[in-house]
């Protein structure tokens, strides 16, 4: 990616007393996904008169607000999940901060929220991880995830856009999202249910798509599954993805497999680690395809063999294999129900590219400045 000039004022206040070395690196020896975070954050304001503005780097603190603040009412908040990692050099760096920039800008605009300037959004990235480089994790597995979101704080109770609003950035020191690591997962198949239909959010990184979707992941938790995999509103027949990843399919096998994700229908989300994916296994070689699946196509198709493999995709997920699915009548293996050849070939292209360990052919990360 190419170096972004440096021009938003930030105020920066620096935390007086910096937590130690061995503090430190207790925490980080075991962070859990999403439990812990940085010594400081980004915030900004906007407002419908001023536009973006008091930019500010500050320690970590709590924030305060009005009850009647409308995003506890009617929701109006979007969010991005995106990763930087400890390089093999001893950098630090981004992966596909443009596209998250972007993918926020689109979010918002559906929840008619303001846009964040791209450049501010990776402004905020670079300020935060200069200042909080040393809990950029080092250990295989565990990274850095970046939360940047924005909430609705104009206090009203009337239904309109909110004319204020806040932005944040936090950074999360954090190791595997699924807690055994890249062992297969169970899925439910959600039939009864719905996570979008067209014309909604479903496309949109937004709260309530996540808020819809805990009751069934209770229920799939019940079932003895880790996971709901969402399928279409209408037919409820056609797979979609699941709570917070992608789902890709691998028909056949070894040099002749051919990848097969779900088409964008504007009911998904546009997945970045899945547009990675497409572009990885058209360089592995692989015949890719963005498709059509039924439910019957993927029960069969494990079934008679022509399906090989499946795995989930997603900043959090990286690639998390699937081992066997669920549903009310149903209940079927994938393979041999262990980690596919393929599957962990991606994993490890994506994951070397990351790391700085491959050659980043594409321009996906973003070297991060030791200070800004
Ligand atoms: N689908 C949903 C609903 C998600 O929340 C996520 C996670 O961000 C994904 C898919 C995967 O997207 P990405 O690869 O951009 O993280
Ligand atoms: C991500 O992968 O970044 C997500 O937002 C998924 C979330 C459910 C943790």
């Amino acid at each position: 990616m190419k170096a972004i000039r440096v021009e938003t004022p930030f105020k920066v206040t620096a935390k007086a007393e910096r937590l130690g070395r061995v503090e430190r690196e207790r925490i980080l020896a075991n962070p859990g996904f999403g439990n812990v975070f940085s010594e400081h954050l980004i915030h900004a304001t906007w407002s419908k008169a001023d536009g973006w503005h008091d930019h500010e780097l500050r320690p970590y603190s709590s924030i305060q607000l009005d009850p009647g603040a409308l995003v506890f009412h009617y929701s109006q908040s979007v969010f991005e999940g995106l990763k930087a990692f400890h390089q093999q050099d001893g950098g630090v760096a981004v992966f596909r901060a443009d596209a998250h920039a972007a993918r926020f800008r689109r979010s918002s605009r559906r929840l008619a929220l303001p846009e964040l300037p791209e450049s501010t959004f990776i402004e905020a990235i670079d300020r935060l991880l200069a200042i909080d480089r040393e809990w950029v994790p080092t250990a295989a597995e565990h990274s850095m995830y970046l939360r940047p979101f924005m909430y609705a704080t104009e206090v009203t109770l009337a239904v309109h856009p909110s004319a204020t609003v806040d932005f944040f950035l936090i950074a999360s020191p954090s190791s595997s999202y699924f807690p055994s690591g890249v062992k297969p997962v169970t899925v439910w198949l959600s039939e009864d249910f719905t996570r979008a239909a067209r014309g909604g959010t479903g496309d949109a990184k937004t709260g309530g798509n996540y808020a819809g979707g805990l009751l069934v992941h209770a229920q799939a938790v019940e079932q003895g599954c880790d996971q709901v995999v969402w399928l279409d509103a209408a037919e409820h027949r056609w797979v979609e993805e699941m709570g917070g990843m992608n789902i890709f399919f691998v028909y056949g096998n070894g040099s002749g497999a051919r990848l097969v994700t779900p088409a964008l229908t504007g009911t998904l989300l546009q997945g970045i680690t899945r547009d990675a994916l497409l572009v990885l296994g058209r360089d592995l070689g692989y015949a890719v395809e963005e498709g059509r699946i039924s439910t019957e196509e993927w029960r069969e198709g494990c079934a008679s063999g022509a399906i090989s493999e499946a795995f989930a995709c997603g900043t959090a997920a990286v690639i998390t294999p699937i081992g066997a699915v669920k549903s009310k009548g149903h209940a079927w293996k994938i393979g041999d129900g262990n980690p596919g050849p393929v599957s962990m070939k991606l994993r490890q292209a994506l994951v070397d590219i990351q790391r700085g360990a491959a050659h980043d052919k594409h321009g996906w990360m973003h070297r991060v400045p030791e200070s800004v």
